[in-house]
């Protein structure tokens, strides 16, 4: 009898037999390759490999294995080249294990793969460079978190079905491909933390590129061998970019006057770069920003006024930059802000407005040390009755350290050294309870160094030299640490 003469049913039973019997090898040989502590314990003949673990089937028959999800599971050993014969697979998720060696060659095979996460293993090797042409489906490529190497394909721009690409934490170098614009369905890109370089127009081809990703939502760039002028045409990158990532580079330059255009932008960190220049004005425009990290730069000019315009903003940091001038009033119109930390900039001046003081969001921390800020504290620091960190030390603040600071009921750190203060400390400082480290050291202050201070049950360190104090409580010798200046030390009470 022919095979021409089988009933059909039975040619397609046997079909299945044949077909499922080699994804159930392909598993065997697969897991033959890794130690996996038990975590495979399913993987026994007494089941069908459909209801092993981690593996899914398809619906219809022939049952093939159409994903296998092992991530996370303490898998040890090298990928066995038999996973390119699960050729129906379409994720193979893999990651958070200890897979080591390179990916087989054979992985080439699996045409209708959409997801393939190997992320946070120990693989190494380097992308094909014929990867452009093997998965037309891709949609995820996860591949962070490994030791990888080389450079990344140009081919890989071929891959038009590509939505998140994530390199991250590898030893990718060279430039990126000028081609990445080609994939029109990316929202994800991700090559932070590798050795990648662009230094001249030509290695930074690729931002211009990235502006026909129209539902670019993520660009990642931190941490690579960038350098060079950051590109002005990053401003013409899709406005449905939320996130830009360039710290940790040697990005030189100014941010584009017309970066306001990125209306998107819900988080932009442009720190620890060589970019210098003014914070343009049309920063003001993009009123979905959440996060503003623009510290460890050398920029420069005064801080626009139109941040006031950042209704949505949580935290701004521009600590270490050369900013100058005043505090503009608008930023008292920031009411989601909950860190500001402006320090370390040395020429910002004049006196710190009273609407920031007023930003009762303030609740991680205020930092404005190390600048020129002079005049008093005003009463309205008080405002600040959800803020833990006050820090405004090495600037030349003076007057009176006002009474309603103890309105600042969370305050657990509270730096005024290093200024012009004067009088005495005020006894009110007792009902922040929560008070662990308190500097007043090199300032004008004079009188008795409140006894009340020591009923503040969490003070840890206290720092009052270089001042003109006089009487010290040796109730505060139980606290871990108390610096004064002998001369600051003249008489001492009993509890
Ligand atoms: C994988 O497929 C190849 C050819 O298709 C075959 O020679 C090999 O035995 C298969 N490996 C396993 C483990 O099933
Ligand atoms: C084989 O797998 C089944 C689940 O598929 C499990 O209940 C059984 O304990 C396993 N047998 C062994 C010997 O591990
Ligand atoms: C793979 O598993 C990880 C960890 O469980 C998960 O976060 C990730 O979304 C999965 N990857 C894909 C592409 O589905
Ligand atoms: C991308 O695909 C096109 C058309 O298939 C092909 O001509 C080109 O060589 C491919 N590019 C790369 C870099 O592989
Ligand atoms: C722009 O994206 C489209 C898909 O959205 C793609 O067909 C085209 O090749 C891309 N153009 C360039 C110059 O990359
Ligand atoms: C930068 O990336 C390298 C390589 O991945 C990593 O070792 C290093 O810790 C990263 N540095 C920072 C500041 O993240
Ligand atoms: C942004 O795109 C517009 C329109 O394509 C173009 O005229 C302009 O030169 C681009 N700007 C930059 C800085 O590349
Ligand atoms: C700042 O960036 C440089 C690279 O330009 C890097 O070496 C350094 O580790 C970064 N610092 C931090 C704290 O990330
Ligand atoms: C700031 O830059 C200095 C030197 O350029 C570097 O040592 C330091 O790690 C950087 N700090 C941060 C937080 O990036
Ligand atoms: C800020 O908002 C005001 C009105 O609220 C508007 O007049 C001004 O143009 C805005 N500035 C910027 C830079 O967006
Ligand atoms: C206290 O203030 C002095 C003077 O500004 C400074 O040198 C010291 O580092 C500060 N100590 C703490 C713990 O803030
Ligand atoms: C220190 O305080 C005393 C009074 O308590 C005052 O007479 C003296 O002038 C002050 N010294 C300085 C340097 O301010």
């Amino acid at each position: 009898m022919g095979i021409m003469s089988l009933p059909w049913s039975l040619v397609l039973a046997l079909t299945i037999a044949v077909v499922s019997a080699g994804d159930e090898a392909a598993l065997l040989a697969f897991r033959e390759q890794i130690s996996d502590g038990g975590a495979l314990a399913s993987w026994n003949s007494s089941a069908g490999f459909c209801s092993w673990e981690g593996v899914t089937c398809s619906h219809w028959a022939p049952k093939r294995a159409v994903a296998l999800r092992l991530d996370g599971r303490a898998l040890v050993g090298a990928l066995s080249p038999a996973l390119g014969n699960l050729t129906f697979l379409r994720t193979l998720n893999l990651s958070f294990n200890w897979f080591h060696g390179e990916i087989p060659a054979s992985l080439g095979r699996l045409r209708r793969l959409q997801r393939l996460d190997l992320r946070v293993n120990m693989l190494h090797g380097s992308i094909p460079d014929d990867i452009g042409s093997k998965f037309p489906m891709m949609k995820t490529l996860a591949l962070g978190g490994n030791h990888f190497t080389g450079t990344i394909p140009s081919s890989i721009s071929n891959i038009s079905s590509l939505v998140a690409l994530g390199l991250v934490q590898n030893g990718f170098s060279g430039h990126v491909p000028p081609t990445l614009g080609k994939m029109g369905a990316l929202q994800y890109l991700n090559l932070a933390d590798n050795k990648l370089e662009a230094n001249d127009n030509k290695g930074w081809e690729f931002i211009t590129s990235l502006a026909n990703c129209s539902q670019l939502q993520k660009l990642i760039l931190s941490n690579n061998s960038f350098g060079g002028q950051l590109p002005g045409s990053i401003v013409n990158l899709s406005t449905t970019l939320q996130q830009l990532y360039l710290d940790d580079t040697r990005i030189s330059g100014s941010i584009p006057a017309d970066i306001g255009n990125l209306v998107g932008l819900n988080v932009v960190l442009i720190a620890n770069t060589s970019i210098s220049g003014v914070i343009p004005d049309s920063i003001g425009k993009l009123e979905n920003l959440i996060e503003l990290g623009l510290y460890n730069n050398t920029l420069s000019g005064l801080v626009p006024s139109s941040l006031g315009n950042l209704s949505q903003l949580n935290r701004f940091y521009a600590y270490n930059n050369n900013l100058e001038g005043p505090i503009p009033a608008s930023m008292g119109e920031l009411k989601n802000l909950f860190v500001l930390d402006l320090s370390k900039n040395h020429q910002l001046n004049g006196s710190i407005p009273r609407e920031i003081f007023k930003l009762s969001s303030l609740s991680w921390y205020l930092d404005l040390s190390y600048n020129s800020f002079s005049g008093p504290i005003p009463n309205d620091v008080g405002s600040l009755a959800n803020l833990n960190i006050l820090i405004l030390a090495g600037n030349q603040l003076s007057g009176k350290i006002p009474d309603s600071i103890q309105n600042c009921i969370v305050l657990q750190w509270l730096s005024l050294d290093n200024n012009s203060f004067e009088g005495s400390i005020p006894q009110s400082l007792k009902n922040i309870k929560g008070l662990s480290i308190l500097n007043l050291t090199m300032n004008k202050l004079s009188g008795d160094i409140p006894d009340a201070l020591a009923s503040i049950g969490n003070l840890q360190e206290l720092y009052l030299a270089h001042n003109n104090l006089t009487g010290y409580s040796s109730c505060l010798d139980t606290l871990q640490e108390v610096q004064t200046k002998p001369q600051d030390i003249i008489t001492k009470f009993n509890c």
